[in-house]
C-alpha cells in the first residue's frame, strides 16, 4: 500500500467547472470569482470576501490594508508556517514570535499581552491545524491595547469557536487554498471582513492600486482609469475561482470526513505508549486539516525514526512545523533566544502530522495505524 501525506479531491465536476471557465471571454476579473466571493461569505457569514492568488498574498494584503510600515510590529505563533511571518517582512514590519501552547499548538496569549508596546500593530492568531484560537483571551488582549487581530485561517475553512467560523471573529481573516488545504484551487487564497473600509482598501491593492477593472470599463464605455496607490497583482483567475467555487460546494462533506478519519486515528492512537492525540477543546471544533501527534520519550523510536519508518512503508507524514526561531533567517536576522519557545523547541523534536485527506479509506488508516 502506498499512502502519500496528502491527496487532493478532484471530481468530475471540478474538472468541468474549469473546462467552462476556459471557455469563457474573461479568463481574469470576470464573474467566477464574483460568484465563488459571495458563496464564500454565505458560507461564512461574512460580508466581504477577496479571492487572492495565495493566502501569502492574502496576508501581505491584510498587513498593507492595516497601514504596517517599517518599524512596526506584528505579534505571531513561531509554530507557523513562514508566510505568516514573510508578511510581515513584505510591509518592513518586525514579526515579534511567541510560544504556543503545548497542547493545541495555538498561540499563547498571557505571552502575546507580555509583548505588546507602542510599536504593536497587529496580531496575527494561527488557527493551527485546524483548531481555533483562544479567541476570546486574544479579543480582549487587541481592544484593551486597540490593536487589530488578523486570523491566519490557511487551515481553518470551517473552524468555529463558540459557534464563530474562524475568519470573521478578528478585523481579517485569511484562507489558503494551497493543494493540501480543505479546499483547493491549486494556488488561491480569500480575505474575508465586515470591514468596508478595509474592504475597498484590499480590493484597490489586489489588483495594481487601480481604481476601475477593464470590465467595468468596458460597461462603461470608457477606457480610462487611475492607479491611486501602489499596488499589486494579487488577483485570483477565472480558472481557479471556478474550481474554487466547485469545491466550495462540498465543504461539509470535506469536513465531515477528515473529522471522522481523525476520531479512528484518535481511537486507535489513544492507547499506544508514547504518543499524544490531538487536544480538543471544549468551546471549538476541530476540522483536522492536519493529524498531529506527539511522540515522547517512552515511545521506542524516536519522531525522525518513526517518520523513516513510516516512509519505508510508503507511508507519507510531514513535520508541521520546524518553528520560524530556528529558521535561518529568522535567526540571523533578530538574533532570537532559542530559551524564548520551550514549547515549540519539543515541538520540533516531537510532532508528527499523519496522513488525512477526504478520500482516506479506512484500510489505509488501519495500515497507518499498524505501522506505528
Ligand atoms: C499557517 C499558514 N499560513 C499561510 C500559508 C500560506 O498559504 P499559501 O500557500 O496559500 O500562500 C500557509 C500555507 O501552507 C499556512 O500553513
Amino acid at each position: 500500500m502506498k499512502i502519500p501525506f496528502f491527496k487532493p479531491w478532484i471530481t468530475k465536476d471540478d474538472e468541468n467547472a474549469v473546462i467552462h471557465a476556459l471557455r469563457q471571454r474573461w479568463l481574469t476579473n470576470g464573474p467566477n470569482l464574483e460568484k465563488f466571493e459571495k458563496r464564500f461569505s454565505v458560507s461564512l457569514s461574512s460580508k466581504y470576501s477577496l479571492g487572492v492568488s495565495a493566502a501569502t498574498h492574502g496576508l501581505h494584503l491584510c498587513l498593507a490594508s492595516l497601514d504596517i510600515n517599517p518599524g512596526d510590529e506584528v505579534i505571531l505563533p513561531t509554530f507557523t508556517f513562514s508566510a505568516t511571518a514573510d508578511a510581515v517582512e513584505y510591509c518592513g514590519g518586525k514579526p515579534i514570535f511567541v510560544d504556543v501552547d503545548d497542547e493545541t499548538f495555538n498561540i499563547i496569549p498571557t505571552k502575546v499581552k507580555e509583548k505588546i508596546n507602542k510599536k504593536t500593530k497587529a496580531i496575527i492568531a494561527v488557527h493551527y491545524g485546524g483548531q481555533s484560537c483562544d479567541m476570546n483571551e486574544l479579543l480582549n488582549i487587541s481592544k484593551k491595547a486597540s490593536i487589530p487581530i488578523i486570523e491566519d485561517c490557511a487551515h481553518a475553512l470551517g473552524s468555529l469557536y463558540n459557534s464563530k467560523k474562524c475568519g470573521t471573529i478578528g478585523s481579517l481573516g485569511c484562507f489558503s487554498f494551497y493543494p493540501t488545504k480543505i479546499i483547493t484551487t491549486g494556488e488561491g487564497g480569500m480575505v474575508t471582513t465586515n470591514n468596508y473600509t478595509l474592504y475597498k482598501k484590499i480590493k484597490t491593492l489586489r489588483s495594481h492600486g487601480m481604481n476601475i477593472l477593464p470590465s467595468d470599463r468596458e460597461k462603461n464605455a470608457s477606457w480610462e482609469y487611475d492607479i491611486t496607490e501602489l499596488g499589486f497583482n494579487y488577483r485570483l483567475d477565472e480558472i481557479r475561482s471556478a474550481l474554487g467555487f466547485s469545491q466550495l460546494k462540498r465543504l461539509n462533506e470535506i469536513n465531515k470526513r477528515r473529522i471522522s478519519i481523525a476520531k479512528i486515528y484518535s481511537k486507535l492512537l489513544k492507547n499506544v505508549k508514547g504518543i499524544s492525540i490531538p487536544l480538543i477543546k471544549k468551546d471549538r471544533n476541530h476540522i483536522f486539516h492536519l493529524y498531529p501527534i506527539k511522540i515522547d520519550d517512552n515511545y521506542h523510536l524516536t519522531r525522525d525514526q518513526l517518520f523513516q519508518k513510516l516512509y519505508s512503508k510508503h507511508i507519507g507524514t510531514s513535520v508541521q512545523y520546524k518553528p520560524l526561531h530556528l529558521m535561518s533567517y529568522y535567526q540571523k536576522k533578530y538574533r532570537l533566544k532559542k530559551s524564548d519557545f520551550p514549547n515549540a523547541n519539543l515541538l520540533e523534536k516531537q510532532i508528527l502530522c499523519l496522513p488525512i485527506f477526504p478520500t482516506m479509506t479506512r484500510k489505509e488508516i488501519d495500515y497507518v495505524v499498524s505501522k506505528i
